[in-house]
């Protein structure tokens, strides 16, 4: 029988990837962040490495770990203190980077339904590169497959198999705080709202809420939650399921910004021409019913990049030539180090440079750090910086 079939496989399945995670992480404990070398932690201060040996040398920075070879280490926690410390008088607002009065939290979906095309690879990577520079960020898993909060070490199947996830802040039923679903994560400066497959029930019970007239309606409940907690953040980031559902087009709606990641290939371009349509039919409607509809910008972002490939080159250049402005200038190039860190649940900024191919890291770490560096302009744009 088929239902036995694949009863058998899942469960087959779950105990494997139990056993992988138990290989990845010891029982119970949390992921970690790696320490940074003096010369990653210049280049993110945007100081001279002699610079920061003087702190050190004057007694101004705070002590950090040294390793074996008596080389500093710096925790995240210590890259922060440091913005810190270094963020006064004329310098104010450099190092610590986050919004100020006036200026307007920012709220981005990574968006496309085509699955696979890299919105929560560029979710976590964007969300890691903001916390680094000093910004505080909350992400927010919008997706039941929940991959982004297996990202940040959760186990969405046993830490939030009942409650916790994003769904008990936007339920239609007795809703909690949003605050009460959040979660700090081993990465500082972000928190996480986790996701899992109880927010499946919201793509259930919304037709019912919406013939009931429960207010805020399902286009109003992701900002709803939000509101409660925006004066902690800078940046807010959805990483919306590969679905055009209820879920994100509440993710949308509660948005200030959107980017939508798209693999450079025909089939790949003419399922997100399918998905605009339906996105801008849907948008009319909650529009209509009074959702709010100005974003500060939307553009495309070129996943999966291969400089060398003709018609890929095609493809980028026909997007350019329709959309202009709108594609990101700086694509996500296609490595298997990004690939490759994904296999244990780690991106980019996270790996130690000495596991991969130098020249292969060193790509994709540009490659990323230039696609965030574009969406950093974008939120300085928005705030009119
Ligand atoms: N630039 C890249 N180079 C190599 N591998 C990549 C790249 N971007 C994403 N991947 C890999 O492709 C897979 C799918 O990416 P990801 O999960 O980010 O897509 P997604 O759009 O979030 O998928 P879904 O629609 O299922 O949520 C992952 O295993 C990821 O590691
Ligand atoms: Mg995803």
């Amino acid at each position: 029988m088929i239902n036995e079939r694949v009863r058998a496989r899942a469960e087959t399945l779950v105990s494997a990837l139990d056993a992988h995670m138990l290989a990845s992480f010891a029982p119970d404990a949390r992921k970690e962040l790696r320490r940074f070398s003096a010369g990653e932690v210049a280049e993110l201060l945007g100081v001279s490495t002699s610079f920061l040996r003087k702190l050190h040398f004057d007694g101004k920075a705070p002590e950090v770990e040294t390793s074996s070879g008596g080389r500093r280490q710096y925790s995240a926690e210590d890259i922060l203190a440091l913005r810190t410390l270094l963020d006064t008088g004329k310098a104010k607002g450099s190092y610590l980077p986050g919004r100020r009065d006036g200026e307007k939290l920012q709220v981005i979906s990574f968006l496309n339904f085509k699955g696979g095309s890299g919105k929560t690879t560029s979710t976590v990577h964007t969300a890691q590169k903001l916390a680094l520079k000093g910004y505080r960020v909350l992400c927010v898993d919008v997706d039941p497959q929940a991959s982004l909060t297996v990202l940040f070490g959760f186990r969405p199947e046993y830490d939030f198999l009942e409650q916790g996830t994003l769904y008990d802040a936007i339920r239609y039923d007795d809703p909690l705080p949003l605050s009460a679903v959040i979660h700090p994560t081993f990465f500082p400066g972000i928190d996480l709202a986790p996701g899992g497959l109880m927010l499946q029930e919201f793509e259930h019970e919304t037709p019912r809420a919406l013939l009931e007239n429960v207010q805020p309606a399902f286009y109003g409940r992701m900002a709803a939650a939000l509101a409660e907690v925006e004066d902690a953040y800078d940046v807010v980031l959805f990483d919306c399921p590969p679905q055009l559902g209820y879920l994100t087009m509440a993710a949308l709606c509660a948005s200030t910004s959107v980017l939508i990641t798209i693999v450079p290939n025909m089939l790949d371009v003419a399922s997100m021409a399918q998905f605009l349509q339906m996105c801008a039919d849907l948008l009319d409607v909650v529009a209509e019913a009074g959702a709010p509809m100005s974003f500060d910008f939307m553009r495309f972002l070129i996943n999966r990049y291969e400089p060398n490939d003709g018609p890929q080159q095609q493809v980028v250049s026909f997007l350019r030539t329709l959309f202009a402005g709108e594609v990101m200038i700086a694509p996500m190039l296609k490595s298997t180090a990004i690939s490759d860190a994904g296999l244990t649940q780690q991106t980019i900024y996270e790996v130690e440079r000495g596991q991969f191919n130098r020249q292969t890291y060193d790509r994709a770490l540009e490659s990323l750090n230039t696609v965030n560096d574009e969406i950093e302009q974008l939120l300085h744009d928005a705030w009119r910086r």
